[in-house]
């Protein structure tokens, strides 16, 4: 006979039910203030709430896999990783949320929150950029948003200096007797300069599948990981196309333009820089044979 589950019960605050108290839905729900009388504000304000508690979550994710990785425990980071892959796709489905935007109701939403705080630019929201940092983007130009918020300056300003997680994953590499220099003590600050001896490190992890299970586990990870955040990237473009067209934008510049070239920030380059070269190319070029008759 199964055993029935001993559980010590708590005691709900007064006021409360125990759902409440854990899941905190009474503060929760004070949370969306529209400042307009659009509509579809609330659906605006919920979506981008929601995309900050899923960078919060992957921050807290991506930290817990950098104390993994350095205590050498690789399944455990590669379990935490995983599921920094899989809080992507809900976070790139809030897009869905907010598809019905034209420029008509866009603007009529920012005009009222442009008379009521001044004028904002999500450039302002440091999860997302504490996010990008620990994936290893690190571009200080980015804290002079921040000037007025002190204690988050510090806070990214600190995060600059720390390793990203990809440095964690290269000096696991290293510890792993794979042939890279020690990486842990360059400029942290400093944007991340591909390196060749990374790319034959992950050359020699795709050669030999069996010898490097965890290693290549961890690196199709990481590359699922940089798929999401760039696929988040695309949506937002498209949908800045679709509700802004070719506005001018926070700096003055227009705002497409300003966006197009942040595409090409691929996290852990060299994982893609390698796709060139792993693997044995076909003898002969299958088409070409077909239309040589052979
Ligand atoms: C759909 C309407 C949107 C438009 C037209 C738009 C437009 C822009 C523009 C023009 C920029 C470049 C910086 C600037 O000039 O402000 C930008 C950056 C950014 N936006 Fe949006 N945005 C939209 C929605 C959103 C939403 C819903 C979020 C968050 C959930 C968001 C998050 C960001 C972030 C994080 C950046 C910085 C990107 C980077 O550094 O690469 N945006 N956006």
């Amino acid at each position: 006979m199964n055993q029935p589950l001993k559980l010590s019960v708590g005691i709900t605050p007064t006021g409360q039910t125990p759902y409440s108290a854990w899941i905190q839905t009474d503060v929760l729900h004070t949370l969306q203030n529209p400042v307009s009388n659009h509509p579809g504000e609330h659906a605006w304000i919920t979506s981008v709430q929601v995309s900050e508690l899923y960078w919060m979550l992957i921050i807290k994710e991506i930290r817990t896999a950098q104390t993994q990785l350095r205590n050498d425990d690789i399944t455990r980071a590669c379990n935490t990783l995983e599921r920094v892959v899989a809080h992507h796709e809900p976070l790139n489905a809030t897009w869905k949320s907010i598809a019905w935007m034209t420029p008509a109701d866009l603007l009529s939403i920012l005009s009222h929150a442009v008379s009521k705080y001044g004028q904002d630019t999500a450039l302002q929201g440091w999860t997302y950029r504490q996010m990008v940092y620990l994936l290893g983007i690190k571009q200080p130009e980015h804290l002079q948003h921040f000037a007025s918020q002190p204690a988050r300056w510090k806070q990214l300003d600190d995060t600059l200096a720390e390793p990203s997680l990809y440095d964690d994953v290269l000096a696991f590499l290293h510890r792993a007797g794979l042939p890279i220099p020690r990486t842990n003590e360059h400029d942290h600050r400093a944007p991340y300069t591909p390196r060749p001896e990374v790319e034959n490190a992950w050359r020699e992890i795709y050669a030999d599948p069996d010898k490097y299970h965890d290693l290549r586990r961890l690196g199709e990870t990481l590359a699922d990981i940089a798929e999401g955040f760039s696929t988040w990237k695309h949506l937002h473009l498209m949908a800045t196309r679709r509700t802004f067209g070719h506005r001018a934008a926070y700096f003055g510049t227009e705002g497409i333009s300003w966006l197009l070239p942040t595409l090409q920030e691929l996290p852990f380059p060299e994982l893609w820089t390698v796709r060139s070269t792993v693997g044995e190319p076909p003898a002969i070029c299958p088409h070409l044979s077909r239309q040589q008759g052979r």
